[in-house]
């Protein structure tokens, strides 16, 4: 098992396959003109293959895909089906917008993918598209059905934002409710990236709109998720990411790798070191000495909800959130 400084157990590992997006999330993205990193500066899936596992066999027993949008890297599913060959009671999950599922979801299940966890910020296709700046939402809707259809285990993440999404709280709910797959609604994290003038809702400010329609019950934290899980009389549950109170660094079990080979110790804070040189020499051995610095110096918890705290400059489209 990996320990990092804190004595916290580290089995989660997330891997962001590509910073590249088909969307501009206005709470993730700059505005152009946007340069990527050269495709050849990125590690091929075999070397990131390399890596993941070696951190299996140190005790990562949860991996998820991420991106940017994971699925605009080609030939991700042959990725996947490397892991769970590997390991096939390895819990193996991918982070999506969704717009590239009808395509692809099949390939993606026959490969040994287990869940996905899908954005949906709104349910109004003016309103996605000015969350995504395109047209995304047909797909996306598209996606999720032809995701459950082939067995994919699906959940929906909502970033609450004042004044453009937030009368669709109970909406996005009833969807998901009616279509049985959990909803995670998350408070918008500030960054530098992001559009200037956004402002996200506070976990209270969300559970107070569902409770003028549902009397909700608190339930807990499952294992180190950050998500805090509530119960609908019905027996519905949905969950909650409230990063502002940070309570869930405690029990934080993850650590990021990017496409470039960045290891990322915390979402909040820029610090992360290389293990490229490493994996493109094949030096297994010293790559996992670099994992196991940066989880030595892992922050004990995020700055969001600081007062007076600098915003973060960390790009989720490079950590895959
Ligand atoms: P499950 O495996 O289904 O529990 O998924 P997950 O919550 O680990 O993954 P997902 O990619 O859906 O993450 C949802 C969102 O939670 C992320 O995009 C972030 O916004 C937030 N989140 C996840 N991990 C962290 C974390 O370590 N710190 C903070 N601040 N937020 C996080
Ligand atoms: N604040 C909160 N969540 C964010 N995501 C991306 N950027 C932010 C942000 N600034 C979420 C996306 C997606 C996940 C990968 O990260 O909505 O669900
Ligand atoms: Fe793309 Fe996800 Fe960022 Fe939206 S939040 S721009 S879908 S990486």
């Amino acid at each position: 098992m990996l320990i990092d400084g804190c004595g916290r157990g580290v089995d989660y590992l997330r891997v962001s396959v590509t910073e590249r997006c088909n969307f501009r999330c206005l709470y993730c993205m700059p505005d152009k003109p946007f340069s990527w990193t050269p495709r050849e500066d990125l590690l091929s899936f075999e070397e990131l293959f390399l890596f993941i596992k070696a951190s299996i066999d140190e005790g990562i027993t949860k991996i998820r895909i991420t991106g940017g949008e994971p699925l605009l890297r080609s030939d991700l599913d042959s990725f996947i089906k490397m892991i769970s060959d590997y390991k096939s009671d390895i819990d193996l999950a991918l982070t999506t917008n969704g717009y590239l599922l009808p395509v692809t979801a099949k390939k993606l299940k026959d490969a040994g993918l287990k869940r996905l966890n899908i954005s949906v910020d709104s349910l109004k296709r003016p309103v996605a598209q000015k969350i995504a700046q395109k047209d995304i939402l047909d797909d996306v809707l598209l996606g999720i059905d032809k995701a459950l259809e082939v067995g994919l285990k699906v959940k929906i993440n909502m970033v609450a934002l004042k004044g453009i999404n937030d009368n669709e709280i109970i909406d996005i709910l009833d969807f998901c409710k009616d279509k049985n797959i959990e909803v995670r609604f998350i408070e918008y994290m500030k960054n530098t990236l992001a559009k200037d003038k956004l402002e996200g809702l506070l976990g209270k400010e969300i559970l107070d709109i569902i409770k003028e329609k549902y009397t909700i019950k608190k339930l807990g934290r499952v294992g180190a998720s950050p998500s805090f899980s509530y119960l609908l009389e019905d027996g519905y549950k949905f969950g909650l990411i409230d990063p502002h109170k940070h309570d869930f660094c405690e029990t934080c079990n993850r650590i990021r790798l990017t496409a470039e080979g960045h290891l990322i110790p915390c979402l909040y804070f820029d610090e992360a070191m290389s293990i490229k040189d490493a994996i493109k020499k094949k030096d297994v051995k010293k790559a996992v000495e670099i994992l196991k610095t940066v989880l030595r110096d892992k922050p004990k918890e995020n700055r969001w909800g600081h007062e007076g705290s600098e915003i973060s400059t960390r790009a989720f489209y490079e950590t895959g959130g």
